[in-house]
């Protein structure tokens, strides 16, 4: 889905009408995987790194969405970790590491991720 065009340091990676609200979507840029998520309702949009840290598996994208006491999150499928979409944070265990976050925004029809 990307065609990485870059402008300074946003890169395209589609059209929002090609992500559905509340399913994510794992795209490729390098050999980096990101999950890229909107919750329904809702203006903004997420992107994380596709690694669960708890057991290193490239699941992310297929969690569940949601929110946690008002925190939009991301509940891994496998052991179901739930993660702060806007800081990464392991909400359901402090040993967990954190999810990288990437800046993401939609833009002139398109929707572009800070990737750096
Ligand atoms: S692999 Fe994600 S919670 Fe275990």
């Amino acid at each position: 889905m990307s065609d990485n065009i870059s402008s300074n340091l946003w890169t395209v990676i589609g059209k929002p009408d090609e992500f559905n609200s509340d399913l994510g979507v794992c795209i490729k840029i390098d050999d980096e995987q990101i999950a890229v998520f909107k919750l329904s309702g809702e203006k903004e949009w997420y992107a994380t790194q596709n690694l669960c840290p708890h057991d290193k598996r490239m699941v992310l994208s297929r969690g569940l969405t949601g929110d946690l006491n008002g925190e939009p999150k991301i509940t891994c499928p496998l052991h179901k970790r739930s993660f702060s979409l806007n800081t990464g944070e392991c909400l359901t265990d402090k040993e967990t590491a954190c999810l990288k976050t990437y800046p993401i925004k939609e833009e002139d029809g398109k929707l572009l991720i800070q990737f750096s």
